[in-house]
C-alpha cells in the first residue's frame, strides 16, 4: 500500500483538496492567460447546419438505451445529423457578453478543451480532420484524406476507430482553468470532458447511432496526427460514431 499513497495519481489528490483552513499547495507562479478559444485562420471553412432540435426522443428513453458500441455499419452519416452531434456537445445555448453557455457545463464557464473531429463518411464533407470553432459552429478543416488506420492505430489498434463514419478527439488546453483554478484545474478539464461525451452518448443513442468513449490510446502518437505540440494542448479524450 506504501506505493500507492506515493504515487503521482493520489498525491494529486489529495493534494489539491480544499481545506478551509489552509491553501492548497501552489508553486505555479505567475499563468498568463491564454486565449478562450482556439481558431485557425487561413483553412478551409464549412459551416454546419442549424441543428434540428424537434427530434421527438424522451431523455428517459435514451438514458435506458445508452449503450458503449463498437460496432458500426458501413453506411454514411447525413450532415444534418452531423450538426446535431456536435450541437450536443458544444452547441451554444445562451450568450452573455463575451461568455458562450454550451449545452454541456464547464467550471467557471472556462471550457478548457478543444474539438476535432474525424470525418471518416459524412454526406457533403470531405474526408479528413477538423477543428470545431464554437463560436461560428463551422468546422475548420485542418487535413484532408484517410486517418482511420493511423488512428486506429494511435488508439491501442482498436479498429471501431477505423471503421467509425466519424471520430470525436477532445484536448485539454489545462491553461485556460489553471490560470484561475491552478492545480485544481487539471480535474476539472476531466470532469468537464466527462460531460461532453455523456451528451454525445445521449445524443447518437437519440439518432439510433452507436459510440464509444475511450482513454485508451498513444497520447503523442494522436497528438501528431492534430499537429498539437502535447504540453500546452493534448489528446485526452476520443469517441467514435457510427450507424448501426
Ligand atoms: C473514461 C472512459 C474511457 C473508456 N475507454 C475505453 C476504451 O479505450 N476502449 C473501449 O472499448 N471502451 C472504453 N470505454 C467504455 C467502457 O468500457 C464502457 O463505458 C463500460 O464497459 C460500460 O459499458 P456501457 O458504456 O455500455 O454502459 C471507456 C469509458 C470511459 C468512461
Amino acid at each position: 500500500m506504501g506505493t500507492y499513497y506515493n504515487g503521482l495519481g493520489f498525491r494529486y489528490l489529495q493534494d489539491t483538496k480544499y481545506y478551509r483552513d489552509k491553501p492548497i499547495k501552489d508553486d505555479l507562479g505567475f499563468l498568463p492567460p491564454p486565449p478562450a478559444a482556439k481558431s485557425y485562420f487561413n483553412v478551409p471553412k464549412f459551416q454546419l447546419p442549424e441543428p434540428d432540435l424537434e427530434l421527438s426522443h424522451s431523455l428517459w428513453d435514451c438514458l435506458k438505451k445508452r449503450r458503449s458500441i463498437r460496432k458500426y455499419s458501413s453506411l454514411p452519416i447525413t450532415s444534418q445529423e452531423l450538426s446535431n452531434l456536435v450541437w450536443a456537445t458544444q452547441g451554444i445555448t445562451e450568450r452573455i457578453g463575451n461568455h458562450m453557455r454550451r449545452t454541456a457545463p464547464s467550471a467557471g464557464a472556462l471550457y478548457p478543451f478543444e474539438t476535432y473531429l474525424y470525418l471518416n463518411n459524412v454526406e457533403d464533407f470531405e474526408r479528413g480532420i477538423y477543428h470545431l470553432h464554437v463560436a461560428s459552429f463551422s468546422l475548420e478543416q485542418l487535413k484532408r484524406g484517410n486517418f482511420s488506420e493511423e488512428l486506429a492505430q494511435a488508439a491501442l489498434g482498436q479498429q471501431m476507430v477505423a471503421r467509425a463514419a466519424v471520430v470525436f478527439i477532445w484536448s485539454a488546453v489545462p491553461l485556460r482553468c489553471m490560470v484561475k483554478y491552478r492545480n485544481r484545474g487539471i480535474r476539472y478539464i476531466f470532469l468537464d470532458l466527462g460531460h461532453v461525451c455523456q451528451n454525445l452518448q445521449l445524443a447518437t443513442t437519440a439518432l439510433g447511432m452507436g459510440s464509444c468513449p475511450i482513454g485508451a490510446f498513444f497520447d503523442d502518437e494522436l497528438n501528431e496526427i492534430l499537429e498539437l505540440d502535447g504540453i500546452d494542448e493534448t489528446v485526452v479524450y476520443m469517441n467514435p460514431v457510427g450507424k448501426l
